[in-house]
């Protein structure tokens, strides 16, 4: 069988990436210009020096990659790029450089939703067995996604306000951590007990989350502790809040696999490179031996453009395509 070989490119929120995509499973190269030294000096993603970042940065990362590839764009057979959701200013320039090479190289435009393109970074791993349970834990979403086959996404359980991701980044700014959070919290937490009692959210479905009371009731404790003159343990705090959080989402994982009958789990999304949700997962699949589990590898589970690949490939298979009209949606679903 022919390869076919995808040209993806992501800009969503604050990576410029580009990466060259073979087969839906094999990287050819995979670049991605970081912005968090700039975003971490005002505590969070400011979305109009991102959109400016991508603009310097777009043209440099795609030749980087092509040349990585050692390819030329008339190369590849398509041009993939995520068209959302995500911040506006942000997709537009991805998406208007893909237009843009699409319509020079006269080759297809594949839009691709960005939460699809962090279930597909497990096909780098291993092939995707079907029916299979997709948790999606990132800065902007927390879903569980029910897959019965390929493009086939159901959301059945998904964030009633932050998002898992959102509440390490927004419990690190409490404690004076910096951003993004989850990195520092994840290896805070390593040295720290989980001592400190925190809520688990009721939430009035059984498969939904709830993150924001979590993080308000950080904030009282530490309220609590200051008022009682006590000195507040940073490392305490990070595990606590981390082992409530990934309880609460484990609660809901174990419930969708009693639920539905699955034969695979697989994590995706930036909080899925925490260490400790990984170590638990694969502690909690042993009690599931008829099914198998995959966890990316930590580099493509944070924003990249080869996942966008690895989707757009699935998409390009299936004849998805778009017109060069095509607008960035920040609100788009799966
Ligand atoms: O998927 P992603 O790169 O971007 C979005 O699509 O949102 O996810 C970014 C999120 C941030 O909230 C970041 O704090 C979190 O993923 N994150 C982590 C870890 N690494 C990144 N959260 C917990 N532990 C980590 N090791
Ligand atoms: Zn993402």
């Amino acid at each position: 069988m022919k390869d076919t070989v995808i040209l993806a490119l992501e800009s969503s929120c604050d990576e410029t990436a580009c990466a060259l995509v073979r087969n839906g499973n094999e990287i050819l190269s995979s670049k991605v210009a970081s912005q968090i030294d700039v975003h971490t000096l005002y505590g969070g993603v400011v979305p109009e020096v991102a959109s400016r970042i991508h603009i310097e940065n777009i043209s440099i990362i795609i030749k980087e990659a092509l040349e990585e590839a050692k390819m030329g764009v008339e190369d590849v057979d398509a041009i993939a790029v995520t068209v959302g959701p995500g911040l506006i200013g942000s997709l537009h320039v991805g998406v208007l450089a893909a237009k843009t090479l699409a319509l020079a190289y006269h080759k297809p435009l594949v839009p691709v939703q960005h939460l699809t393109g962090h279930i597909y970074a497990n096909a780098f791993v291993d092939k995707l067995q079907f029916p299979l349970l997709a948790l999606v834990v990132s800065g902007g979403h927390t879903e569980l996604v029910l897959m019965k086959e390929d493009y086939d996404f159901k959301v059945i359980g998904t964030t009633q306000d932050d998002a898992v991701g959102e509440a390490y980044d927004k419990v690190a700014r409490v404690l004076g951590l910096g951003y993004p959070g989850g990195p520092i919290i994840d290896k805070m937490a390593k040295e720290g007990t989980p001592r400190y009692p925190l809520p688990r959210i009721h939430t009035d479905e059984p498969l939904d989350f709830s993150f924001s009371g979590l993080k308000s009731a950080v904030m009282q404790s530490i309220r609590r502790l200051e008022r009682n003159g006590e000195e507040l343990n940073v490392a305490d705090m990070c595990a606590s809040f981390q082992e409530t959080a990934l309880k609460v989402l484990w609660s809901r994982v174990s419930l969708a696999l009693q639920q539905y009958d699955v034969r695979q789990l697989i994590l995706a999304g930036g909080v899925a490179a925490n260490s400790r949700l990984r170590e638990i997962t694969e502690q909690e699949m042993k009690k599931y031996p008829d099914k198998t589990c995959i966890i990316p590898p930590i580099k493509y589970c944070t924003d990249n453009a080869a996942m966008i690949g690895a989707s757009g490939y699935i998409a390009y298979k299936k004849g998805i395509f778009a017109e060069l009209d095509i607008e960035a949606n920040s609100s788009l679903e799966m």
